[in-house]
């Protein structure tokens, strides 16, 4: 299966790209530069024993892509949906990681809340049919990094979507993927993750994550 992560040369699409390549995943890392997206996937594929990674522009990287990981910040969705929405797979899903922070245009750490509700949905209006769910907005890339490190991933979306995604990270190894509610949810997991960056400047630290109990 293959996986493509936009914005995949640095933190969480990285990642991402490093988790999903040493699950076994097919990975295509996306950029805006091609040479750019060409030299992580081979600094991946040197240090994941038989990956299959490769680098290609985000137009290229979707092309026959199952999941979409959209791991870009907020200020760059728009140009990065709107080039490559046209090459999706008919029967791809697309994944938003992204949380729109006042930081992303030089301010604080603060939610910016889109007008759509959410990152998520703001996706989705541009995506159009292609459906649109969002995961790992609270998972800290560093965490993330950490192949060893055991994460809860709150997945948002209609269910059939979900469940298809929530069957895909099963398969990735050290998440439990865990059903969220409809896409609307992605308004609480996106802004859970101003809480966290204020969790790790009170404890100086960069990795605070969340924890689902009892299910
Ligand atoms: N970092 C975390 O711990 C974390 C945790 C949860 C959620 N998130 C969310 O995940 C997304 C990525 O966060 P990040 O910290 O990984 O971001 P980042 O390191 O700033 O950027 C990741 C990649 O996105 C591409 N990019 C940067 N600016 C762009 C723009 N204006 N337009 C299009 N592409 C752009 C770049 O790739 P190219 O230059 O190669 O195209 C860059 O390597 C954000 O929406 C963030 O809110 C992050």
């Amino acid at each position: 299966m293959k996986v493509a992560v936009l914005g995949g040369t640095a933190g969480l699409g990285k990642s991402l790209a490093l988790r999903f390549c040493a699950s076994g995943f097919e990975v295509v890392i996306g950029s805006r530069v091609k040479e750019r997206a060409e030299a992580v996937a081979e600094e991946l594929s040197s240090s994941v024993a038989s990956s299959r990674v490769s680098g290609a522009l985000n137009s290229v990287a979707v092309v026959q892509a199952k999941f979409v990981f959209f791991a870009v910040p907020y200020s760059g969705l728009y140009e990065v949906a709107r080039s490559v929405r046209n090459n999706l797979a008919e029967e791809s899903i697309a994944v938003s990681t992204v949380v729109p922070l006042e930081s992303d245009i030089g301010g604080s750490p603060r939610y910016l809340e889109p007008s759509a509700g959410s990152a998520a949905e703001a996706l989705q209006q541009l995506l159009k049919s292609v459906p649109v769910v969002s995961a790992f907005n609270c998972v800290p890339a560093d965490a993330l990094a950490d192949l060893n490190r055991e994460l809860d991933v709150i997945v948002c979306g209609e269910r059939q979507p979900s469940d298809e995604l929530i069957g895909m990270l099963r398969r990735v190894r050290g998440t439990r993927p865990i059903y969220g509610g409809p896409l609307l949810n992605s308004r609480v997991t996106e802004r859970l993750t101003q809480l966290l960056i204020e969790i790790n400047r009170a404890y100086g630290v960069k990795d605070a994550s969340v924890r689902i109990e009892g299910v």
